[in-house]
């Protein structure tokens, strides 16, 4: 794991390439904000390496890990292992949730709490049995979404790249077909929220850093998906 800055207070790390989603293999990214008191809030952390463990540490102290996501779920126990202190927080659980022996975590809702309502913004994407949250770094007009819009280059191999196809997520990328398929209603709902907030960069765990023009990219995105 590498920290890569992004922005003042915001940085990205990339995993080592995952299986997390049946067959597919694909990197996958976590984003870490520094909040106003100074402590980190980490999403999707990835497994990591002492030395990225250090860098982080060099940043200040973990205060919130977080799985905006049920398929990123199982991954803040390991860190809750390493960073006992720190608060845990949650999408809801449901079918799409990965893992088993999850500890408790706070759900994340609309509305976000007071530990980070400063800097952050926060947005559900509502399905049925499924629930993602997405947020918005204010400072640095930054959109980080986790499952619900996705761009995977070509890989080689040959199931990954047709499932990827099917699953419509190739670059330059979309809403996965599974996701879709479960509320449009809640899609509609979500792409109205976000869109209406103030961002030009778009941080995807699976899928490049999109740099400028992210409204537009997330716009047409969508709109493919509710056609
Ligand atoms: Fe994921």
């Amino acid at each position: 794991m590498e920290l890569e800055r992004v922005d003042e207070g915001i940085w990205v790390a990339d995993g080592p390439v995952a299986i997390d989603l049946v067959v597919v293999p694909y990197r996958t990214r976590m984003t870490v904000v520094r909040l106003a008191d100074g402590r980190l809030w980490v999403a999707s952390p990835v497994p990591t390496s002492l030395a990225g463990l250090n860098a982080l540490a060099a940043l200040g102290p973990v205060g919130h890990l977080v799985a905006p996501t049920p398929r990123h779920r199982w991954r803040l126990e390991s860190w809750h292992a390493l960073f006992p202190d720190a608060a845990l927080w949650a999408c809801a659980t449901g079918p799409f949730t990965l893992g088993d022996k999850l500890l408790p975590a706070t759900v994340l809702g609309e509305v976000p709490p007071p530990a980070w309502s400063g800097e952050l913004d926060q947005a559900v994407y509502r399905g049925v049995g499924f629930e993602e949250t997405t947020f918005l770094h204010r400072a640095s007009g930054t959109l980080l979404v986790e499952d619900v819009l996705q761009s995977h280059e070509r890989s080689g191999h040959r199931l990954a790249d047709a499932l990827v196809r099917v699953g419509g997520i190739r670059t330059p990328g979309g809403v996965p077909r599974d996701i879709r398929a479960i509320s449009r209603r809640g899609a509609r709902a979500w792409v109205e929220r976000v869109l209406a907030w103030d961002f030009d960069r778009l941080v995807m765990a699976h899928g490049p850093v999109i740099e400028g023009g992210a409204k537009a990219y997330v716009e047409r995105a969508f709109a493919r998906a509710l056609r």
